[in-house]
């Protein structure tokens, strides 16, 4: 057989099974071009140095055809199964499959229902932020010892550009950018994905938090300390919360307090409300004139309060979870064991706590 019909009858194979049966003739053991390649040895020299080149360019000619018609076969196998396979991802899942919200989403819900209540309204800002957004704006120039506070996720800077954008370490980018766009007097509260270099049992690189902030004229500590407790209360669901403020620092607000709530052990479980013990769940503080003149705002005429929290640990702390990681882990059983029915809505008059 010559070259010409092997290669022709290599492209005509339907399928990958022909073809495969197709090299096993050809190439095999026992196959064709086997043979010719063994027959080599029992020519004499004249003749072997005119026949090996002939026969190593069939069986090179005869393997390249093979690989390509398999090439070929599997690509169109590969479009035929999608074209078939599709899934209509819209279809309502089965009964028995029935999804769980999950905690942070509830602990979300439960958040903004109680700041609406209070006036505030639901801010934004992007997951991949400036440097300016995230640390120049809020009083932390270059080279600020508080920068090496976070542990930054830094991108590669855009073509053109020589600045790298950062994950955004904290919600706190939002106070800048609001105020900018939507000048003052400014009552909302900014959830979101903040991202640090850092994993253990409390921490892992992607986690939530909220930011509170409140502009207006004549906004003092004093409204700080009663909206975290009004928050707290109604969030925890229990009048005996007790807060501690303790003074801080954070390059963004001035004076700066750490907020402790109370706890005290029920039936050998640690819960909060109380006064036992204490455990850290906010940073706040009255807004720096120097972030007020930031985002274009005259910080004579403008002042305020901004806090901000951890949404996963309100969590924790509030449904019994203690491992952050399984959080983001996707595992089914922590999702059906921990997670909320799907209209359990919070709301004030009927709880918001499911
Ligand atoms: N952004 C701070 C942090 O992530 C928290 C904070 C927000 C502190 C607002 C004060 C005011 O640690």
């Amino acid at each position: 057989m010559d070259s010409a019909d092997a290669v022709n009858e290599i492209e005509r194979a339907p399928d990958l099974q022909s073809l495969e049966a197709l090299r096993v003739r050809l190439l095999g053991k026992q196959g064709e071009i086997t043979a010719k390649l063994k027959s080599l040895g029992s020519m004499d020299a004249e003749m072997r140095a005119t026949e090996a080149p002939k026969i190593h360019a069939l069986r090179e000619g005869v393997t390249n055809a093979i690989a390509e018609r398999k090439a070929a076969l599997e690509a169109a196998e590969l479009k035929r199964k999608l074209a078939t396979e599709r899934i209509d991802l819209s279809l309502p899942a089965a009964d028995s499959v029935s999804g769980t919200i999950h905690p942070v989403s509830q602990v979300l819900d439960e958040l903004a229902e109680i700041f609406a209540d209070l006036g505030f309204s639901v801010a934004e800002g992007p997951e991949i932020e400036t440097q300016w957004y995230n640390f120049t704006a809020l009083n932390m120039p270059e080279n600020h010892p508080a920068r090496a506070m976070q542990d930054t996720f830094y991108l590669e800077p855009r073509p053109g550009e020589d600045e790298r954008r950062v994950l955004r370490t904290h919600t706190s980018p939002v106070q800048t950018r609001s105020m900018e766009a939507h000048g003052a007097p400014v009552r909302l509260i900014a959830p979101g994905r903040v991202y640090r270099s850092d994993s253990d049992a409390t921490h892992t690189p992607m986690f939530h938090q909220i930011e509170g902030l409140v502009i207006d004229k004549a906004i003092t500590l004093g409204h700080l300390k009663w909206t975290l407790e009004t928050f707290l209360k109604a969030f925890f669901e229990r009048d005996d919360i007790v807060l501690r403020m303790r003074p801080s620092y954070f390059p963004f607000t001035e004076p700066s307090a750490e907020v402790d709530v109370g706890w005290s052990v029920e039936k050998g479980r640690r819960v909060v409300g109380g006064q036992q013990g204490w455990m850290e769940v906010l940073g706040s503080g009255m807004v720096h004139p120097r972030v007020i003149a930031n985002a274009g705002l005259d910080p004579d005429e403008w002042q305020g309060f901004a806090f901000g929290t951890g949404v996963d640990r309100l969590a924790m702390l509030k449904y019994g979870m203690d491992d952050l990681r399984a959080f983001f882990d996707g595992d089914i059983r922590w999702l059906k064991h921990y997670g909320f029915r799907a209209l359990d809505v919070p709301t004030l008059s009927g709880g918001v706590g499911a």
